[in-house]
């Protein structure tokens, strides 16, 4: 029996039938029988803007799953490439499938010379490695004009490699330029993470030896920050996507979204509150300070606009520290990230707001423990993201979409005659 909802117009007494089609009704039906009247819906609270088929998400429950794999299943047996690849595909891939992917990708880490030399290498000694990379990827646009052939799926697919191939060499060059440190080549022998360690760290050694430990970390890590559905960088890529902007384009404007503290900036955010709150002790007075800021001050990794639950990314990562710190030693930070998250779960204020600790949490933890710098938080999250991004911004593209072009409601001032400018007041 299909679903649908009756809605009578009292106006005229005209009753609407509705379908509901996958737990949604669609506005343009909606539309129809509200001509000129808009739905208002600041921060799409309340707006599916998609139809999708890559990441399920249930905030409720705290369930995530990629192509219909559990987040779980695909953390503990799952690499970050064929996490990318079942993304982008749909399925897992074959064997052969799989070698030939991970072919494709090794054979494009390098970036051109001109990327670093010239562009990478002109920025201010102290910029933001998130700022660089959203520019260098952006910049990458130039360099491959065939991106602009968005309906050829050969250029498409080759412009899907480029990205999460050179995404780790970009992430690496803008930390060693913002260190001083000379830039180091991939190494196209090494698996993905252990090759942006690599990049990251290797010093005067013929080859850097990465920490089995560790690469397998930061490449769960990647998995659970791969895809999250219509959040606001994934939108980000899909709304100027739609305008059929080349991939590189969308990617920097994703990059950018993810920039902000709301979203890819809050693990940063999260070691920086845990260091001012600095011991187990003064956590109860921080509580009271986050209660006291009615939503001014944020307890930072806590809360999700669709998690109303525990982040099941979060349980995952905090099993996952415990492997890293067996390598790098205890953060001292844990201690108070769990003093924090003990408190703020008895709490009435974050209970009665169902806020939970989400993915940032204990990430940040993890990555300052393997030695990255907090300016490098962000940029981690983009490496892994890239995928997700492109399999949205696939998927928009093959679903013919509408360009984005939402409506408003004016609040503005009514017509009004020009004055020059020795007539006006203060
Ligand atoms: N600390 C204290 N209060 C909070 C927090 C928090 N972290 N998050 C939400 N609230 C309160 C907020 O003040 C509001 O209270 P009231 O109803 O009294 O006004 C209520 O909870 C609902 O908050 P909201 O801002 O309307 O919720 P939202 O869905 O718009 O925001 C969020 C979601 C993630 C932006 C927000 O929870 C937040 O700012 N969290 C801290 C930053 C953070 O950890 N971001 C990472 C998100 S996960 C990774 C990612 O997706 O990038």
């Amino acid at each position: 029996m299909t679903e649908s909802i009756t809605i009578t117009d009292n106006r005229s007494g005209e009753s609407y039938e509705i379908p509901v089609v996958n737990g949604g009704v669609s506005a343009t039906d909606w539309a129809k029988i509200l001509p000129g009247i808009w739905f208002y819906d600041p921060g799409f609270m309340s707006t599916a803007a998609a139809e999708s088929a890559i990441t399920y998400l249930d905030g409720t429950a705290g369930i995530l799953r990629y192509r219909g794999y559990p987040i779980e299943q695909l953390a503990e047996s799952s690499t970050y490439l064929e996490v990318a690849y079942l993304l982008l595909n749909g399925e897992l891939p074959t064997e052969s499938q799989f070698e030939q992917w991970r072919h494709d990708i090794t054979s494009h880490t390098f970036i051109h010379e001109n990327v670093r030399k010239r562009f990478l290498d002109g920025f201010h000694y102290d910029a933001h490695p998130m700022g660089m990379l959203v520019s260098a990827v952006a910049a990458l646009s130039t360099f491959y004009l065939d991106a602009k052939d968005i309906f050829d799926p050969v250029s498409r697919q080759k412009q899907i490699i480029r990205l999460i191939a050179k995404m780790p060499t970009l992430a690496a060059a803008a930390h060693r330029f913002s260190v001083g440190m000379p830039f180091v080549y991939p190494d196209n022998s090494l698996d993905f993470p252990s090759n942006f360690l690599s990049m990251m760290w290797k010093v005067a050694e013929p080859r850097y030896q990465t920490d089995p430990a560790l690469s397998r970390a930061l490449d769960i890590l990647f998995i659970l920050h791969a895809d999250h559905e219509q959040n606001c960088s994934t939108t980000a890529m899909r709304v100027v996507g739609s305008s059929h902007a080349d991939p590189y384009s969308a990617c920097a404007a994703a990059c950018a979204a993810l920039y902000g503290p709301r979203h890819g900036g809050a693990n940063e955010a999260v070691i920086r509150m845990l260091s001012e709150i600095g011991s187990m002790e003064n956590v109860p007075a921080f509580i009271s300070e986050v209660k006291a800021g009615h939503g001014h001050v944020r307890l930072q990794g806590f809360g999700h606009r669709v998690y109303k639950n525990y982040d099941p990314r979060a349980q995952i990562i905090k099993k996952a520290a415990d492997d890293v710190f067996e390598v790098t030693g205890r953060n001292p930070l844990l201690d108070v990230a769990l003093k924090l998250e003990e408190i703020a779960l008895s709490d009435e204020y974050f209970t009665s707001r169902r806020l939970y600790p989400n993915v940032d949490f204990y990430s940040g933890l993890i990555y300052q423990a393997m030695g990255f710098p907090l300016e490098m938080f962000p940029v981690l999250f983009a490496i892994a993201r890239t995928a997700g991004w492109l399999a949205h911004w696939q998927e928009m593209l093959d679903q013919d979409s509408k360009i984005a072009r939402p409506r408003q409601l004016y609040t503005g001032a009514d017509a009004r005659d020009y004055v020059p400018m020795t007539r006006r007041r203060a």
